[in-house]
């Protein structure tokens, strides 16, 4: 952190590029430290305290409770009696779990089931006197503005369609590219809502389908691709990957086809519940409404024919920690920012991860920005794994950056970034307790681009202990098939020793090409 910052500000350091300083110095990412976010929704009361000011949301706090305040609610007009009491044990827990944290500001809100219900007001109330938090109840249109925001918060400057089931609605808002939210809209969709219709299961899809139809008649413009938000999308998407034998397990950034998602969906029709619930481990509390939701989606998925769809684990809780944030934080990349607070705290040398990257550039002289700032990511993560066993830091690295719960990143971008720190470390996969399955997530091109960039960084970070290109500098000749090395200095000429020179060896064989050292100014 401390050695990372330089004097001035960004317009000094040209070589900051557009990312800038290192936010979590700034005053103003500083002021966010502890950010709380209660979310009292009509399945759901959920706090999640975020830390760090980081751009890239860490949760230093998340706690759920499946509590059905929306639950008889078409029968009955109120908040459902035993969820009532279950809410109020939660909130009085997340109020003295807050407090204790430090947390500020704290935010909390509520939505349909507050929203709708005739005692929602008195149990706002309630709840006041009884734990002092102020509850703000949002609107359908509210909601789905807050939502599309946490999409944000993982996707800067995505595009599409964002829906977010709850238990007692679903939301609808349009990212209009450039962190613009557009239309929105609300409907009574929520599977508990749904299970209060009568007249069986012809009825149900008649209403269904009539109200996704007066939603997509709002929605006129075909969107790409669909972000699915709430967790009874992510309870559909977890037995889509059950069923895929997909083999990375992180939900955000999970990308299914429409005729998938269909698959998936008749599967659920013909799978015996008990079946679903232990091959993906979801609760008896959320099983129950998946049939309804995925009766919800498939129309919709029909209707709207998205050409991609993907979940987002960040809804309205991340939506609210992006609304504390200034224009300037909310520009800045949730993966280079994460992967830099990591540096900073648990890296040997915070900010030679830098000077790492500009040793190992030219070697990718074709790369595009968001190849480029992978690279930036991998070297800022090359060492913050080398408190690890030796033994087994290959693989720490590699489920550090495929399991890590971080945005900003494709699937395809989680391994090529963990092939990466892994080869950082060894040269062979073998003997890692690697999955090679996770190569299917990776074009080949670019599990060998990633094994590149892993050995160079492996010969950078053991060349010179600080800023190798001091001593020597590498050209990479696609045409002629060679890579050179320039060393400038006696030291770097002392450095390049045996092993230095193995490793050397080692990165211009995975490039196939001659290894080249010459002496030089
Ligand atoms: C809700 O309405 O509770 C949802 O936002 C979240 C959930 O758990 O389905
Ligand atoms: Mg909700």
């Amino acid at each position: 952190m401390r050695a990372e910052t330089p004097p001035g500000g960004p317009e000094q350091h040209p070589e900051w590029g557009p990312f800038g300083v290192p936010l979590f110095d700034g005053p103003e990412a500083q002021s966010l430290a502890r950010v709380g976010v209660i979310d009292i929704g009509s399945n759901s009361v959920r706090m999640v305290i975020f830390d760090g000011a980081a751009r890239s949301p860490a949760y230093f706090f998340n706690e759920k409770i499946l509590c059905g305040l929306g639950e008889g609610f078409s029968e009955t007009g109120r908040l459902n009696a035993q969820g009532k009491i279950r809410a109020m044990g939660a909130l009085k827990r997340f109020a003295r779990l807050a407090d204790a944290a430090e947390v500020a500001p704290l935010l909390a809100v509520a939505t349909a089931a507050v929203r709708d219900a005739e005692d929602g007001a008195a149990f706002r109330e309630a709840v006041r006197t009884a734990t002092g938090l102020e509850i703000r109840v949002i609107d359908g249109t509210e909601e789905a503005r807050l939502s599309a925001q946490g999409v944000l918060l993982g996707w800067p400057g995505a595009e599409g369609l964002i829906c977010d089931i709850g238990g007692s609605s679903m939301e609808l808002a349009e990212l209009k590219g450039g962190g613009k939210v557009g239309m929105r809209a609300s409907s009574d969709l929520g599977p508990l809502k749904l299970m209060g219709i009568t007249g069986g299961k012809k009825a149900l899809r008649a209403h269904i389908k009539a109200e996704v139809g007066r939603l997509a008649n709002d929605f006129a413009q075909r969107s790409e691709r669909l972000f699915l938000v709430g967790g009874s999308w992510r309870a559909i998407a977890r037995i889509d990957m059950e069923r895929r034998g997909y083999p990375l397990k992180v939900l955000h950034e999970y990308r299914m086809t429409p005729q998938g998602i269909l698959d998936t969906i008749k599967y659920i029709g013909k799978t015996d519940i008990d079946v679903l619930r232990a091959s993906t481990g979801t609760s008896g509390e959320r099983m129950r409404l998946v049939p309804h939701a995925a009766e919800v989606l498939k129309v919709l998925v029909r209707k709207l024919r998205p050409r991609e769809i993907a979940v987002s684990s960040y809804g309205i809780r991340e939506g609210l920690l992006y609304e504390q944030m200034s224009e300037a934080l909310r520009k800045r990349d949730p993966l280079i920012e994460a992967a830099r607070h990591s540096e900073a705290q648990s890296a040997r040398m915070p900010g030679f991860g830098r000077q790492l990257y500009r040793f190992v550039e030219p070697l990718f002289p074709r790369a595009r920005a968001d190849k480029k700032r992978l690279i930036r990511a991998a070297c800022l993560l090359h060492d913050v794994s080398w408190r690890a066993h030796p033994d087994y830091r290959a693989e720490v690295c590699f489920d550090n950056a495929t399991r890590a719960n971080l945005g900003g990143m494709t699937h395809a971008e989680r391994v090529y970034l963990g092939l990466a720190l892994l080869h950082r470390y060894k040269s062979n996969r073998a003997g890692t307790g690697f999955d090679p399955a996770l190569l299917d997530l990776l074009p080949e091109a670019q599990v060998r681009e990633a094994e590149i960039l892993g050995r160079a960084m492996r010969f950078g970070a053991m060349f010179a202990v600080a800023n190798p290109s001091d001593h020597g500098t590498l050209v990479y000749r696609s045409k002629r098939r060679e890579l050179i090395l320039t060393l400038h200095t006696d030291a770097g000429r002392d450095l390049f020793g045996e092993v230095a020179q193995a490793r050397f060896k080692a990165l211009a064989a995975a490039m196939e090409v001659e290894a080249i050292v010459v002496n030089g100014p």
